[in-house]
């Protein structure tokens, strides 16, 4: 996200504890390291590229009349394209939710309604287990809200009455919606059984090494089985079993309190979780779970993978603590060849790293019951990238490596808890702000989308994180040996270092047929259609006077590389999680925070409704072509 007044909670500098090892033995662990694998590649022990091509399907390069840059009000779509604003903040989700009113949104209207600032999506099909493009639930994460955006008078966070900050509270976390396609257009079912809000004051399942662990034990829940709520809802994921993953991104926006009196000091600071000197909202004032002067335990219970079945509405989602604590951006699931699941994670801050987590058992298809407990065990590791072009993939097992009691790790709830410090340990890459990590369905190649890190020096820069003031992101390409994602060395290359190719100083690297339109800054969240092309959504082009929207780029063959404008967003809005349609008739996303940096009162956009009433409003659209074709063919 980027917010207001030039803050970015996205982008809060890393302070790291070096107890137990000093750095330099650290360094000079991995430099060993380094030199020994540049040894065995010299040595011809390195697995050659063709090794890794399980799918030799070229890509079909998307075909379509590239958009211009520019900015402004609107959102546009490629020629012979259109979109339908499907779901907008506010849109009634049950047969008898109140309309929307933004001049009288209560709590109990907003919990009926469509949250804010919508950005994960995922289409899971109805009935379940086909793979119906016309009829489904949207899974969809409300990741954070605009104060000023959302209440006539624009006030700030800190001002609003214990009425505005419950609204405020019902506005985050996910909605589950069921919709159907007839004929050209979209339409909420409202009379679904399957809709739900889930929200900040949901109750959830702690599961995996830190449940019961006294360090989760708060008044909440004084034995450490549940948790209160999800919210900073950034990415996510599908998986195999239908299920959906939810990933708990910026929530050190809202505690209250001071970080630094709980016995969690630490813990808190490697985290940037800093009380009220780090909160943007004011939960806290009204609803003491937010405040660590009262519940100090409270901020361990943020930073996670939540996964939520949208196909039984009672549900109670479950809080998966075996894939670690951070400010998760997203995830990407893949099933490797033994049958175990691999999920791959970003931390998006600055300076932060790339994650795995490998299942200890496997994928049982169609025994549900059985695929719920994947998550709960299983072993994490973290991301080194070396200067000749391996990963290594070190893990983060309790009671081996660095990773025991005499390093402050006195059960493997506090590798979960504490995994950043876990990671620094191990000797992880610092990366240029990690957020989506996807993989792709025709190379089982990993595609890692760094967004920028303008904090990297001269002295900083690696291979894979090769420039100093990075403004504009870069992805990168991530290949396991046999695609055996549960290998302990990949390899990586670098995709694209995105900015504008016609600038010499930004150090841009594309396919050499880029043209002044297919260049684009900051990418966040991306998806793979069928195909195997990459959908690129991008977060922050908009400071650079361009609007931010969705390139598209085929990933092997001549055109790898290749990006073509798409999808332009609105004045202020970030795009989101393009999400395909089984038959890739429809590509849904997420227009997040229209009108940022403007103000309910004075808004720079009034997308999608441009009606004087109205304040403009996140919403998930629909894309479609106008002859039914799949997109981008
Ligand atoms: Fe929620 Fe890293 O963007
Ligand atoms: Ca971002
Ligand atoms: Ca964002
Ligand atoms: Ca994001």
């Amino acid at each position: 996200m980027a917010q207001a007044s030039g803050f970015d909670p996205d982008d809060i500098p890393a302070i790291r504890e070096h107890t137990g090892t000093a750095f330099s033995e650290i360094l000079d662990k991995r430099i060993s390291r380094r030199t020994m694998l540049q040894g065995a590649a010299l040595l011809g022990l390195h697995v050659s590229l063709q090794d890794f091509a399980h799918a030799s399907a070229a890509s079909a390069r998307p075909v379509f009349d590239e958009l211009a840059h520019g900015l402004d009000e609107a959102l546009h779509v490629a020629q012979g394209y259109s979109y339908q604003a499907l779901l907008r903040w506010g849109d009634p989700l049950f047969a008898d939710a109140p309309a929307f009113d933004p001049f009288d949104q209560s709590p109990e209207s907003q919990a009926r309604q469509f949250g804010y600032n919508n950005d994960f999506l995922a289409w899971m099909p109805l009935p379940r287990g086909t793979d119906s493009s016309v009829s489904g639930l949207l899974v969809v994460n409300h990741e954070f809200v605009s104060s000023s955006m959302m209440h006539p008078g624009s006030p700030d966070a800190f001002d609003l009455t214990r009425s505005q900050v419950d609204t405020e509270m019902q506005a985050h976390g996910l909605s589950v919606v069921e919709v159907r396609k007839q004929g050209h257009a979209w339409r909420v079912h409202r009379e679904s059984g399957y809709n739900r809000r889930i929200t900040p004051l949901t109750v959830m399942r702690l599961s995996g090494p830190a449940l019961r662990d006294r360090r989760v034990r708060t008044a909440f829940s004084p034995q450490g089985l549940q948790s209160l709520g999800t919210f900073g809802n950034c990415a996510g994921c599908r998986t195999p079993w239908g299920t959906v993953l939810t990933a708990e991104e910026n929530v050190q926006s809202y505690f209250m309190g001071h970080a630094r009196k709980t016995d969690e000091r630490k813990n808190y600071k490697r985290f940037g979780l800093r009380g009220t000197k780090s909160a943007r909202s004011a939960w806290g004032r009204f609803h003491e779970h937010w405040d660590l002067d009262r519940h100090p335990q409270a901020g361990l219970h943020a930073g996670w993978i939540v996964e939520i079945d949208p196909y039984d509405p009672a549900f109670m989602p479950v809080k998966r603590t075996a894939l670690g604590r951070c400010k998760h951006e997203g995830c990407g699931i893949v099933i490797n060849h033994d049958g175990r699941v691999v999920v791959y994670m970003g931390d998006d801050q600055r300076f932060e790293y790339i994650y795995r987590f490998v299942s200890r058992d496997q994928y049982r298809p169609g025994d549900r019951a059985h695929n719920l407990s994947l998550l709960d065990r299983g072993e994490l590791s973290v991301a080194e990238f070396t200067e000749s072009g391996t990963v290594i993939w070190n893990p983060m097992v309790w009671g081996t490596g660095m990773h025991v009691p005499a390093n402050g790790f006195a059960s493997p709830a506090d590798v979960v808890l504490d995994m950043r410090r876990a990671a620094d340990l191990a000797g992880a890459t610092p990366m240029d702000r990690p957020e989506e990590i996807k993989v792709s369905p025709v190379t089982g190649h990993v595609f890692a989308v760094l967004t920028n890190n303008t904090r990297r020096t001269m002295h900083g820069v690696d291979r894979a994180n090769p420039r100093a003031s990075n403004r504009h992101g870069h992805i990168l390409e991530l290949i396991a040996p046999h695609n055996d994602h549960s290998a302990r060395e990949y390899r990586w290359e670098t995709f694209m270092l995105a900015g504008n190719p016609g600038n010499e100083a930004d150090g841009a690297r594309y396919h050499a047929g880029v043209t002044g339109n297919g260049w684009f800054s900051n990418p966040d969240n991306c998806s793979f259609d069928r195909a195997g092309n990459l959908w690129i959504a991008t977060d922050g082009f908009n400071d650079e006077g361009i609007a931010d929207g969705i390139w598209v780029s085929v990933t092997q063959g001549p055109d790898r590389a290749l990006p073509r404008h798409f999808l332009r967003a609105p004045r202020g809005a970030e795009i989101c999680s393009p999400c395909f349609t089984p038959d890739y008739k429809t590509m849904f996303c997420s227009v997040q925070h229209p009108g940022e940096r403007s103000s309910f009162d004075r808004p720079s956009t009034r997308w999608p409704d441009f009606d004087e009433r109205l304040p403009p409003r996140p919403a998930v659209i629909a894309v479609t072509h106008d002859q039914g074709r799949e997109i981008g063919s």
